[in-house]
């Protein structure tokens, strides 16, 4: 057979396998037939490179190659569901349904709500063009490399389907436990920060750059909303069952009832039964289903009047609390952490929890035996929400209330509160082992000095090897032995730091004296200095001398500025031990001014304006126009008041931004004209 046929073939064949592995669950080759149809693919793919395509089987492995995401307008405005918790609010539910459809009968599609994140996927002549993330609803990115990647999502549709020649779906890529469990496992050996649950997994790894991550997170996805012109017939649950055909997963738990008695025996069946699905549901969703009924029922601003959204509550379990001990976290920020006896919930045993803070501790008002209820919510880390019902005395450890500390458990020193903040601090940022840690991690953190040959786990063996003190001296490393016994596996005394981890991680901080003035600002860690600020005071001052010189009155004049932040530097400054640090960092080369470059591109012709962005940009991206009106004096604000100045406005500017700049008469402006004026 001809080659490029065969290429054909093979793709068809292997797409249908594919569904059924991921999809149906029920392969009808091995494995290892499988492989061997897929080398005998990428084989002859290698041979014809003109037949490449992105939705072949083959690719589902992704590319290192990643850019920007670019930005897509959606077609449909992607809209939310508005939420109820108990059944009075479904029942009203119910009866503005049917009030609204003046008591015409109708049917109620009951669906899981999966907790991962929506996507919209644009089919056309069967083949997946674009993939887009929700975004704010009227824009979102486009993702299409990362989602081709996700197995369960075809990329070809079967020929002989009677799908239409364009339309969209929509659904909700997931992370299941499994998947979830392996990653998080995975990242805890490598002593990179845990995902707190699998919608942050799955939303972090489809924003990923690089595809090849994507495909080996093992993400999945289910479909559940399907639009466009000629998608075939009125029902929402049969058009389903139509895309199942075509190779979609759809959910199979999906039910059509007609009373409200139906919607509570759905919403109470799953209340029990979704700890026993593969993947993190977190309530049901209720739509009308007939397309002609919603269609007359409509929308309000921001979700529609046909579907609304039930939430489980977060479960729950009963135990007896033994001890509670307070943690100091790399921020300084002490928070009391409950140890109970083990207990089963939401799948995990479970014997610590959070108390958050002292006004948490406080109106728990816990003693030792106590039982308690634990409570699993969006969180990795169970909380205590109260005390059991009948929970007496008779449990209670004498005299055992627990308060919360006043001094430091680590280092000893009083805590402090800072206004309006709800946790008590650790003051000893120079002094206290966690604080010092948490310091270097700032400092090496990818919007600081982004030292990424660094992780939190070797900075922490380094600080227990005695290595280093802070982040001055790890500009000095190179003059030291590494450590014996390095996580990174630097055991060669000899090589120094010439093996090839090593000196990956000085060529890091080595690099890193080149790191723009604003950043290093930033990155040294004056409290309530955040990266906005530092870039204004960098900005503003020009070098890190004018800023130490700065009194608390010139500081105040600084847009954005206020009375806490300029405290905090003038404070940080007059610290004799801050001022030898800056010296050292000096020493090593850091860059202690802003850059030539820099200066020219900076005016004041935006000085004291607000502007908002909206829309899509020919030029420069949306991050860039905001650097700019930095750069030119001026402030970016998210929503348009009477305060604003002007918009600066791309193509497809939202429709409500539109309404509400033209009712207050605030000037539109497009992208040509704001050059011209920072020109
Ligand atoms: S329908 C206009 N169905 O919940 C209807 N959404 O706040 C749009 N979700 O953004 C959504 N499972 O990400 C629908 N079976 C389901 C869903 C579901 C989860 C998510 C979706 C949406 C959010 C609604």
């Amino acid at each position: 057979m001809d080659e490029t046929k065969r290429i054909l073939q093979l793709r068809e064949e292997l797409h249908r396998h594919n569904f059924r592995y991921y999809v149906e669950n029920a392969p009808v080759i091995s494995d290892q037939e499988f492989d061997f149809l897929m080398h005998e693919l990428q084989d002859l793919e290698a041979k014809h490179p003109e037949m490449f395509d992105p939705n072949s089987p083959t690719q589902r492995v992704g590319s290192d190659l990643g850019g920007e995401f670019e930005t897509v307008v959606h077609e449909r405005p992607m809209l939310s569901l508005g939420n109820t918790y108990n059944r009075e609010e479904v029942a009203d539910f119910w009866q503005r349904v049917s009030e609204g459809l003046k008591g015409a009968p109708f049917q109620i599609c009951c669906e899981l709500k999966f907790d991962g994140l929506s996507i919209s996927l644009h089919y056309e002549d069967g083949r997946l063009v674009r993939a887009v993330t929700r975004g704010d609803g009227v824009q979102g990115d486009d993702v299409t490399a990362n989602v081709r990647t996700i197995r369960s999502i075809p990329l070809m549709l079967p020929a002989e389907g009677d799908w239409p020649g364009r339309f969209e779906i929509r659904g909700e890529v997931l992370m299941p436990w499994s998947s979830f469990d392996r990653l998080n496992a995975e990242r805890e050996q490598a002593g990179e920060p845990l995902f707190a649950n699998p919608r942050n997994a799955a939303s972090g790894t489809l924003k990923s750059k690089s595809s090849s991550t994507v495909a080996r997170r093992g993400l999945d996805a289910y479909l559940y909303y399907l639009l466009g012109e000629g998608i075939p017939g009125d029902g929402h649950f049969q058009n389903l069952e139509a895309a199942a055909r075509w190779g979609f997963q759809i959910s199979k738990n999906m039910r059509l009832v007609d009373s409200l008695e139906g919607v509570y025996e759905y919403i109470d069946y799953w209340d029990e039964h979704r700890k026993d699905l593969p993947v993190a549901t977190d309530g049901v969703v209720l739509k009308v289903n007939s397309l002609a009924q919603q269609k007359s029922l409509g929308m309000t601003a921001k979700s529609p009047r046909w579907a609304i959204a039930y939430k489980f509550q977060a479960e729950q379990a009963e135990t007896t609390l033994r001890q509670v001990v307070f943690q100091v976290g790399r921020t300084g920020a002490v928070t009391p952490v409950a140890n109970m006896d083990p207990v089963q919930l939401a799948g995990t045993q479970v014997r610590r929890a959070t108390l958050h803070n002292a006004d948490v501790l406080a109106s728990l008002d816990l003693h030792i035996g106590d039982r308690v209820l634990v409570e699993k919510g969006g969180e990795i880390i169970p909380k205590i929400v109260g005390k059991a019902e009948g929970n007496n005395s008779k449990f209670k450890v004498q005299n055992s209330k627990i308060e919360f500390v006043e001094c430091c458990p680590v280092c000893g020193s009083k805590l402090v509160r800072y206004e309006g903040e709800a946790a008590h601090y650790c003051p000893n940022d120079t002094g206290c082992p966690p604080l010092i840690l948490g310091r270097i991690e700032h400092f090496i953190s990818r919007k600081a000095m982004n030292i990424n040959s660094l992780g939190p786990e070797t900075v922490d063996e380094y600080y227990r090897q005695g290595l280093i003190h802070d982040a001055a001296d790890l500009y000095e490393l190179g003059e030291k032995q590494p450590p014996s016994d390095s996580p990174k596996g630097e055991s060669n005394k000899a090589s120094l730091w010439g093996g090839l981890e090593g000196a990956k991680i000085l060529a890091g901080i080595e690099q890193s004296k080149q790191v723009p003035f604003e950043r290093v600002l930033f990155a040294i860690g004056i409290r309530f200095v955040g990266e906005i600020a530092a870039k204004t005071l960098a900005r503003y001052y020009g070098s890190m001398d004018k800023v130490a010189e700065a009194s608390m009155e010139s500081l105040m004049q600084v847009n954005g500025i206020g009375e806490v932040i300029a405290g905090s530097v003038v404070q940080y400054f007059a610290n004799p031990a801050n001022q030898a640090f800056i010296e050292r960092l000096r020493g090593y080369g850091l860059q202690m001014e802003i850059g030539e470059e820099q200066k020219q591109a900076q005016s004041d012709k935006l000085e004291g304006q607000s502007v908002v962005i909206s829309g899509v940009f020919q030029h420069h991206s949306r991050d860039e126009y905001k650097a700019l009106i930095e750069q030119h004096g001026g402030k970016n604000v998210g929503s348009i008041s009477n305060k604003t100045s002007f918009v600066l406005a791309g193509e497809n500017m939202g429709p409500a931004k539109l309404e509400k700049a033209q009712k207050l008469g605030i000037r539109i402006m497009s992208e040509d004209e704001f050059l011209e004026i920072i020109k």
